[in-house]
This record gives C-alpha cells, structure tokens and sequence, in this order.
C-alpha cells in the first residue's frame, strides 16, 4: 500500500490494476483494515485523476452483478438524489415517467444522515414491502411502466464495504469515492439513461455550488464513459424541498403535489422528468416538459403512482386526503414567530435531525410551511410537530432555532443554478 501512497502523493495514476488489488484485496481479506483506511485517507487528501476514477468505479461495479432488463420499446430510466430534506421527488418522478411510457426501475436507500430515503417513505403504505427480487419489479414494470425496490444486496458488495469504512473512518468526503460509490451502483441497476440531482446548500453533502458542480460533472463523466445519456440538476438544498419533514407527512406532501398543490416540490420534480422523458424519447426538452406537466396536472401521473403502490401490494388508503389528515396530523406542537419580519435562512441540518429523532420516538414528523424569503408576521405558524404524543419543551425550543428571522427583505431562493449533461462519447 505504501507504493501505491507514494505514487498519489507524487500526483502520479494509480491505473484499473492497482486499484482492483487495493478494494478487491480489501473484500478478500489481503489489504487490511489499516491499510484501506490509508488508501482512503489519501483519496481524500491527493484525490484522484479522472481516469483513475472510472477505473475505480469500473473495480467497483465489477464486484458485483449487473443487471440487464428485458428490451422494451424505450429505455429504462432512472434517477439518483445526492440527498436532501424533504425530498419526495422520487414519488413524482416515477409516475410522470411510467406516464410518459419510459420504464422507471429505480433501487433506492433508507434514511441516511439528516435526510430521509424513499424505502422508508414507501414503507408507510401498509401492505407494501419494497425488499422484493429483481424479476418481481420487472413484473410490476410490466404491469404499471414504473417500481420502485430497495436496493439489492448483490449489487456492489464493493461499495458496501467501502461505504461503512468511510463512515466509520471520516472518509466519507472525498469526490472520487463519493461519485464512484453512486455511479458504480447506478451503473449496476441496469437502466440507459440518468438524472442526477445533486443538491447544493446546509443541507447538502456538497454545501459550495463549485464543489457540487465539480461532482456533478465527475458522476457525468463516469455514466457517459459507460455509453449512458444523463442530466444533472445543481438544485439548491438552503430550504427543506417541499412542506414536510419525516417518512408519513413527506408521502402527504408527494400526493398533495400529484393532486395539484403547486410548489418546489412539485417544481423539482417536473424538471426531473422533463430531463429523462427528453433523453429518453430524444425529443426536445421543451417538448418533454410540456408532456410532463400535462400528465402531473390531468392528475394521470397521480393514477400512475396509485397503479404502482398496489402493483407492490401497497394500500391506497393514504390517498385520501381526510385519511391523511386523521392518520398524521395531529399536532403535537406548534412554533410561532415572536416577531415579524422575514425568513432568512434555515437550518437544514439540525431540522432533518430533529425530525428523524422525533420519528423515532413514535411522532411522524415536522410540517414546515416557511420558505426562505416569506414574510413573517408575529404569531404566524413557523412550524409544526405532528404526532400523538406532545414534543417536548426542548424539541420546541430546538425547532425554534431552527429558522431565522430579519426585519430586512431577503429573495426567494432559486430552485436550482446549472443543468449540466453529457452524452457518450461517439466512436
Ligand atoms: N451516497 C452514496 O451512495 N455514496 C456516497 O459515497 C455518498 C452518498
């Protein structure tokens, strides 16, 4: 491993070889713990070149199967979030693409960090389990256009390996290993054409929008030299995305979004599936949003999403908007502004968490009407705990310091700054 540092420090490339020794010889038991952390440690300090990040990332993908759908008339799409607060994107997504006649076969995460994962979310309609087999969501996509599964074990042990090393190490932060990790993963579910929305913000992994750019262009690279069409929106994470924080009022706010509320969330989402009918279909992008915001506003994409949910054996009771708010609305404390003035700035970080520590104490989580720029008056609702049993004084006051007022006028932030896109390169 020492030669390998020697080489990173001098800034020279490792190559695919040396990089299969080292995550290989770590799987099989050859490169110890220590070792690895070395090598992990000097990714974060010298980085690597580009070169080595496809081969890192090809190391990676290799670890594991891939998976190779049935042909269909237009290619699988599928999308990655780098993470965010009160993102249910995925919920809209899929459905406005299965609309739209684009196969969505997405694997998605649990809660990590302050955010919450779409496994969670979909795990709130009773009935639905999302640990299903591949041939399984290939039948739902047969059925609807569109599953949503948990992501299987199979793919990338690699990553998985890696991944808990770096959390336990700190080595999480580094470009290379972030987008090799993602794409690696991405790469081995199957579909031809991506979307990445890299968030940028307090409450992203990347919080500068150069280091979110430089990320996103890397992920770009690597899908693009594996022949694959992607997007990715630089969307900003200074706000929670939509109105609700925690797995049950996130799914609240997905299917008030498919019945028409209008908002960033829905905003968001609309782009999202603009960006992969376009790639999908090579029509233009104006085309494909015009499709997409048909199929959100005739309430199809909301059809489509109920289609899916009972295609995984999933109950629709949580459509209707009384069963909702019997279910989860209950309040179980309420912040109010001590002054007027104006939203300036959120705490994305410390939100997220508190959320997910009031879920785990049986609440379902923080309902958060406020944007960045709203106007405040005294007594105005800040925000709000939903739940059974009362939050406590301390969760109040930790909520509270959550939002920040002035009396100055500040702007709206924008919901995103840069669409970048690569298309393979052509041989
Ligand atoms: N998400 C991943 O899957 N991998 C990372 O390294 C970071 C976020």
């Amino acid at each position: 491993m020492r030669n390998y540092i020697l080489k990173m420090q001098k800034g020279e490339e490792l190559g695919k070889e040396a990089l299969q020794k080292i995550v290989g010889g770590y799987l099989s038991g050859k490169v110890t713990r220590e070792e690895e952390t070395d090598f992990l440690r000097a990714v974060c300090t010298y980085s690597l070149s580009e070169k080595d990040a496809i081969a890192l990332t090809e190391v990676m993908l290799e670890s594991g199967k891939t998976l190779c759908f049935k042909k269909r008339s237009l290619p699988y799409a599928d999308k990655h979030s780098t993470g965010g607060l009160a993102d249910s994107t995925t919920l809209l997504v899929a459905p406005i693409v299965a609309a739209a006649g684009v196969p969505f076969l997405k694997m998605s995460g649990r809660k990590l960090g302050h955010t919450g994962g779409t496994i969670d979310k979909l795990e709130k309609f009773k009935g639905l389990n999302p640990e299903m087999p591949i041939e399984s969501a290939e039948r739902v996509v047969d059925k609807t256009g569109a599953a949503i599964i948990a992501q299987s074990e199979e793919l990338v042990p690699a990553d998985k390996a890696l991944y808990k090393l770096r959390d336990e190490t700190g080595t999480v932060k580094s470009l290379p290993l972030i987008a090799s990790s993602i794409v690696s993963k991405k790469l081995a579910s199957g579909a031809d054409v991506f979307v990445l929305d890299v968030k940028t913000g307090n409450g992203a992994f990347m919080e500068s929008l150069k280091e979110s750019v430089a990320l996103a262009r890397l992920m770009l690279n690597l899908l693009s030299s594996h022949g694959k069409k992607a997007a990715a929106v630089i969307s900003d994470m200074d706000e929670p995305l939509g109105n609700a924080i925690g797995g049950a009022l996130e799914v609240s706010d997905a299917i008030e979004a498919l019945s028409g509320k209008e908002s960033r969330l829905s905003e968001l989402s609309l782009l999202l599936s603009s960006e992969l009918i376009s790639l999908a279909k090579n029509v233009r992008f104006a085309e494909a949003a015009a499709e997409a915001k048909r199929l959100l506003e005739s309430g199809a994409a909301k059809a489509k999403l109920m289609e899916i949910i009972s295609a995984e054996g999933g109950d629709l009771t949580l459509f209707s908007k009384e069963e909702r708010d019997r279910l989860f609305f209950a309040n179980a404390g309420t912040i109010c502004a001590d002054r007027s003035g104006y939203v300036k700035k959120i705490d994305c970080v410390s939100l997220g968490n508190l959320a997910r520590e009031f879920e785990s104490l049986g609440g379902y989580g923080i309902y958060f009407p406020k944007k960045i720029g709203d106007a405040v008056e005294k007594g105005d609702v800040l925000a709000r705990f939903c739940g059974e049993t009362p939050a406590s004084p301390s969760f109040l006051a930790r909520l509270s310091s959550c939002i920040v007022l002035q009396d100055a006028v500040c702007n709206p932030l924008p919901l995103f700054y840069e669409i970048l896109k690569a298309d393979p390169p052509s041989v």
